[in-house]
């Protein structure tokens, strides 16, 4: 079992640079739950655990902080835990073990009261099966956790309306929820959310349902109202593209276990293991890694006045620019030079997709066999590679 991927701790409280502190948490589902977190047994894979207790593990012992305004995607295979995961954050499942910070708040040690309240005021989550109420208007149902919380009618009316038109459903208040598609009621679910002006929002595969064209849609959507509205969320895949696309930060789940988390191109620049290495073997690397990635300081008599670019342009932009230029591309942020991305720099990061995606093959296969592997495959941090050459950045400068 490959040890948990388990982020420095954050000091506990820091309310203003943490939205939810998760520590140590474990759910494990059935009668003798108790007697497995703490014991001989916690660290028996999840097998051994079923068959000497009948529990199942579905959570175990995972942490990790959510900062404010991330998008923080969970994603793993169907039964890795996700949806187990995000249900013990509001405790609609109660944790077996560890801790879960809301805002510095111990969230298990809320009362129903409290829960309640948090529940209705610093949360929403928006579920895969939309779960709207068939016989009331859209704008009731967007107005539901206003009404719910006691909010006047022509208020939480006003609001919904506003949400509604937010989501680009204006002129279908009145319509009932059969009468609109698939893409169309997880709209509503997304209004309904955000109509409570929750803190966080908690998405379990909102779109997993939805068609490819219209998923993508959403997808631009939540990061729209997640940038405009300066919300927190936590999301959660089994889509790895989609995982990319909208992650801040995403953290794999494998057997109820956290294995990576890190920014997207950490995941696919520097895969922890073999099993995250294939996961995402498919991705082409010049999509998600950036000049960031791979700047470096100049070589002695290289030429220093290429076209500058800024360090989040992914490699596939940068490419463009480096074949029209024999100079390296500056990568500058605001007024910082930050070092050089050449030719041959992208040329190795293409080169090692191939690499990587045999390496992971070897990888997999040396752990079916039984076969002892180091759980590395890929490469450390750029500046760790060998092969890279150049000196690694030693510093920012100024731009002269
Ligand atoms: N109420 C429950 N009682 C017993 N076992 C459960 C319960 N809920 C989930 N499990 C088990 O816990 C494990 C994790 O389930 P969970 O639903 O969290 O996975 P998931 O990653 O969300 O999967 P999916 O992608 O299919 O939604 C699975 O083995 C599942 O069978
Ligand atoms: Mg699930």
């Amino acid at each position: 079992m490959s040890a948990p991927a388990t982020e420095a701790a954050a000091p506990h409280g820091g309310a203003a640079d943490v939205t939810f502190s998760v520590r140590n948490l474990w759910k494990v589902f059935g009668r003798n739950a108790d007697k497995v977190v703490g014991t001989d047994l916690e660290n028996a894979d999840r097998d051994r655990i079923k068959e000497e207790t009948g529990c199942t593990v579905a959570v175990r012992d995972v942490s990790f902080d959510v900062r404010p305004g991330e998008i923080f995607v969970v994603m793993g295979l169907s039964g890795s835990g996700k949806s187990t995961l995000i249900r013990c954050l509001t405790r609609l499942i109660e944790p077996t073990a560890g801790q879960v910070l809301l805002d510095g708040e111990d969230i298990g040690g809320a009362g129903p009261q409290r829960l309640r309240e948090l529940r209705r005021h610093k949360m929403a989550m928006v579920f895969q099966h939309f779960g709207l109420l068939p016989n009331r208007r859209i704008i009731d149902n967007v107005a539901y956790g206003l009404e719910v919380r006691g909010v006047p009618r022509a208020e939480r009316h006003e609001r919904a309306r506003r949400m509604i038109d937010m989501v680009g459903l204006g002129g279908y208040e009145n319509s009932r929820p059969g009468e609109l598609s698939g893409g169309m009621q997880q709209r509503v679910g997304l209004a309904r959310a955000l109509a409570v002006d929750p803190e966080v929002l908690l998405f379990d595969e909102p779109f997993s349902a939805l068609d490819p064209l219209i998923r993508r849609d959403m997808q631009a959507e939540v990061s729209r109202l997640q940038r405009e509205l300066d919300k927190t969320s936590v999301f959660i895949t089994h889509d790895l593209q989609e995982a990319l696309k909208l992650g801040d930060r995403i953290a794999i789940m494998r057997d109820g276990e956290l294995v990576q988390v890190g920014t997207p191109e950490e995941v696919v620049g520097r895969p922890a293991n073999a099993y995250v290495a294939d996961f995402t073997s498919d991705v082409a690397r010049t999509t998600v890694l950036t000049a960031r990635w791979l700047v470096r300081e100049p070589y002695p008599e290289e030429r220093t006045d290429g076209p500058v670019t800024a360090p989040g342009t992914v490699l596939a932009e940068v490419l463009p620019m480096l074949a029209a230029s024999t100079a390296p591309v500056r990568v500058v942020e605001g007024d910082t030079l930050l070092g050089y991305v050449g030719r041959d720099d992208v040329l190795r990061a293409i080169a090692e997709d191939q690499l990587d995606n045999a390496a992971a093959a070897a990888a997999i296969e040396e752990e079916a066999s039984g076969e002892p592997s180091d759980g590395t495959v890929g490469h450390g941090p750029p500046e760790n590679r060998g092969g890279t050459g150049g000196p690694a950045p030693t510093g920012e400068r100024e731009v002269t």
